[in-house]
């Protein structure tokens, strides 16, 4: 099969695991994202992409604010792929028991985490079910030394219940993925304004 090892060698070009929260006006969200990745050589200049599925929440607002933010997450964190990752702002306010505060240009910024980047977005790409935001960084703090997490270590101490939940949600994702992947738009480039 000429694609069987395909998944499991992408899996380990994954990023550690993000939070990326955005806003517009009083609406927030945020969401865990391991397509998060570096992108500038250019100290004075950083810049990175993330990948969005276009049909979350927060890519709404990513797309409605042109900003977003990127927070690493520490070891003891992993409980938050759940809480971040399994279901959507629309269905339940994940800010709610949360320490967070309103941080530049509105983004909600998450207490407790190994640090956060501030974004605006330069530029994207349609991948069809996903959206690929190009940002530059324009303020970032390192608030610990602690680790970032990875994927593989949070499915070592996953509880079944909450593999379970989230094979159900992956169950409607991908087929619903597999469907948008052709359906790529003649968008425009993203401008930015003032
Ligand atoms: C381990 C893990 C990694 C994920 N990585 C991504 C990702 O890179 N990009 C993405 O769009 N969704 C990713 N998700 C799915 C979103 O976090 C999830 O669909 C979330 O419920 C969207 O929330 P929202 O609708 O409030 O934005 C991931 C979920 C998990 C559990």
């Amino acid at each position: 099969m000429p694609l069987q090892d395909a998944p499991s060698l992408l899996t380990l070009l994954w990023s550690p695991l993000t939070v990326v929260t955005a806003a517009d006006g009083d609406r927030r969200g945020g969401q865990i994202a391991v397509g998060a990745f570096a992108a500038s050589i250019v100290p004075a200049q950083p810049r990175l992409l993330v990948q969005i599925q276009k049909r979350n929440h927060t890519n709404e607002l990513i797309e409605a604010s042109g900003r977003f933010a990127v927070h690493v997450i520490n070891r003891e964190q992993w409980e938050w792929v759940r809480h971040w990752g399994f279901r959507s702002q629309t269905e339940v306010d994940k800010f709610e028991g949360v320490g967070w505060r309103e941080g530049p240009e509105g983004l909600p910024i998450l207490d407790g985490v190994v640090g956060w980047l501030a974004c605006r977005v330069v530029n994207w790409m349609d991948g069809g079910d996903m959206a690929i935001w190009l940002a530059d960084v324009f303020e970032a703090e390192r608030c610990s030394g602690e680790q970032p997490i990875r994927w593989h270590e949070v499915q070592q101490v996953l509880p079944p219940v909450w593999a379970e939940e989230y094979g159900r949600k992956l169950g409607h994702d991908v087929p619903d993925s597999g469907r948008r992947m052709a359906e790529l738009s003649e968008a425009p480039r993203w401008r930015v304004e003032g």
